[in-house]
Formats: structure tokens, C-alpha cells, sequence
């Protein structure tokens, strides 16, 4: 354990130049009325960043609870007291020039910093099509949290946020849509939630997982993983993108076409709510998805 101004990263380190790293977003939230922060979903984010760094042939230091212990640790260290952003790296730390992944030195840290919205949750956002693509799985798999490959996500965030939309909506390279700058996208079409398969070129991600249990358990509705055309989300009822950073954010226009009548969908917004009760520990059957750090 270091203070932040005192962990040193050596201007050759290869993650740096190659973007040879993987990485994971995790979210705790503070609940005043129970003194508590409460650890989203710990084990899941670390058993995926597990199967990220088997991709890149990087290998995490310490088992699953492990981090989980040490996540825990930093927070208290921290005396974290508000909503926290959870950030673990696994880097190829080799001070070398040139590009690979094997046999090179490897390095993982931790760090906590306060973190509220990512971006809108209540009022709904505007979306675009990106001009760029989403990775391929041939080319950069989005399925692994890399860090090199959120260039591809920075380049369609900016040209949606310099056009004046609140967020990017990427396709495919065959033109399905796949997903967010950094969120997973669900759609409803006549009462059935649709959200792409995890082979479109996605991060398979906790947030949609834990979503598709709720649809199905809280709403009573089905979900249907499938390919989604461009112009299904101009004629869908409510769409909504999810994710760690995003949370359950409506989406009420896409390409300057409204979605339903324009407002934050009904659907959306119940989900919405069990879902923001449940991660700040208010729902009592939710509550294996959280991991208390206090007492
Ligand atoms: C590209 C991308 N898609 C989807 C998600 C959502 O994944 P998760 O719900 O696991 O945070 C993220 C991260 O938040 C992401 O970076």
C-alpha cells in the first residue's frame, strides 16, 4: 500500500506506450441512513478481469477474494464515505521497447477515488451513431477489458459529444448494434427486452447481467439476447444503455429521432428504480450483490 503521489510508474513502462493492460470499473455506494458502503458485484468484477488478462496472457497476482480482501482494505484506508469508483490494473510494467505479451514483467495495482453520475440518469440522453466501429473480435476483443482498446471508445465518444449528443451508439462491423462508449444497451419492442449477444462485439457486461435477472424477476417480462439493426432502435418503445459507470441511463433520442414518445420510458425508469435501490443495500433479497466494507 502507497499514498498515490508516492506510486511511481517509469515513463518506459510498455502498458503506457502499447496499451498492454486490462482493467476493471467497479462501483460502491454510500448509504448514510446505514453508515455503510457497499461494494458492488466485487467477485464478479474480479473473476472477469480474471478472464480479461487470460486473454491478453497476463495473470492476476492474488485470488478472487483476495482482491476482494484488499479492495475492502483500501476503501477503509481511504475512509471512503461517499460513492467510490474501484479501479484494478493488471499492466505489462517492463520498461522495453517493442511490442508483445509474453515474457515480459507484469504489474497490478488498485486505487479508490469518489465518483457520482458518469453521465444522466434522470432526465434521459441523446444519443448518435458512431462513424467509428465497434472493435472486432478478430481485431482488439472487446469482450476483455483492454485498456489500448478504449481508444476506440474515446474516438466515438468525442465525435457524439462535439456533435452535441450526450453519448456515442456503435455498430458492428457487419452493421448490428453493439454497445455504448462504455455501456451495454438494452431496447423494448412490444413489451420484450432485446439486447445484443454477447457476440457483437461487447464487453459481457455485470450491470446487463444483474439487468436481465431484474427484467425477468421484478418486471415479469421476457429478455432476448439477438442481433438489433440500426433502424430497430429508430422503431423501438424505450431504450436505455447500463453499465458500472452509467448505471440505468434512458436513452429518449437516437440519431435525432425520438424514441416512444420522446420521455424516459415507464419500463425504463421502474427498472431503474429497483435497481438503485438495490445497489445502496435497500432491497434485502439484492443483497448477496454487495459486499459491505464497514463493521
Ligand atoms: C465498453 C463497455 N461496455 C459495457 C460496459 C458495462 O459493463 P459493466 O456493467 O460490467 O460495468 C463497460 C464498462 O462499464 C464498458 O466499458
Amino acid at each position: 500500500m502507497v499514498r498515490y503521489h508516492e506510486a511511481y510508474l517509469p515513463p518506459m513502462t510498455h502498458a503506457l506506450h502499447y496499451g498492454t493492460a486490462c482493467f476493471e470499473g467497479i462501483r460502491a455506494y454510500w448509504n448514510a441512513a446505514h453508515e455503510q458502503l457497499y461494494v458492488l458485484q466485487a467477485e464478479p468484477h474480479y473473476a472477469r478481469l480474471r478472464r480479461s488478462a487470460a486473454i491478453l496472457r497476463l495473470d492476476v497476482p492474488h485470488s478472487n477474494q483476495e482482491l476482494v480482501d484488499l479492495t475492502l482494505e483500501i476503501l477503509r484506508r481511504n475512509q471512503s464515505r461517499t460513492d467510490t469508483y474501484i479501479r484494478p490494473l493488471v499492466f505489462i510494467s517492463e520498461e522495453e521497447i517493442g511490442v508483445r505479451l509474453h515474457g515480459l514483467k507484469r504489474s497490478f495495482l488498485i486505487y479508490t477515488a469518489p465518483m457520482g453520475e458518469y453521465i444522466d440518469t434522470q432526465g434521459g440522453i441523446r444519443c448518435a451513431t458512431s462513424s467509428w466501429r465497434r472493435v472486432a473480435d478478430s481485431a482488439i476483443p472487446a469482450r476483455a477489458k483492454i485498456t489500448g482498446a478504449y481508444v476506440n471508445s474515446a474516438l466515438a465518444k468525442s465525435e457524439a459529444l462535439e456533435n452535441g449528443f450526450d453519448e456515442a451508439i456503435m455498430l458492428t462491423h457487419d452493421g448490428h448494434v453493439s454497445e455504448g462508449s462504455a455501456e451495454n444497451l438494452f431496447m423494448v419492442r412490444d413489451g420484450v427486452f432485446v439486447t445484443p449477444s454477447v457476440t457483437e462485439d461487447i464487453l459481457e457486461g455485470i450491470t446487463r447481467a444483474l439487468l436481465m435477472g431484474l427484467i425477468r424477476d421484478e418486471l415479469g417480462l421476457p429478455v432476448v439476447e439477438r442481433s438489433i439493426d440500426r433502424t430497430e432502435l429508430y422503431a423501438c418503445d424505450e431504450l436505455f444503455l447500463c453499465g458500472t459507470g452509467a448505471q440505468v441511463s434512458a436513452v429518449v433520442e437516437v440519431d435525432r429521432r425520438k424514441i416512444g414518445n420522446g420521455a424516459v420510458g415507464t419500463l425504463t425508469r421502474r427498472l431503474q428504480e429497483i435497481y438503485f435501490r438495490a445497489v445502496r443495500g435497500e432491497e434485502p433479497r439484492y443483497r448477496d450483490w454487495l459486499t459491505p466494507v464497514y463493521g
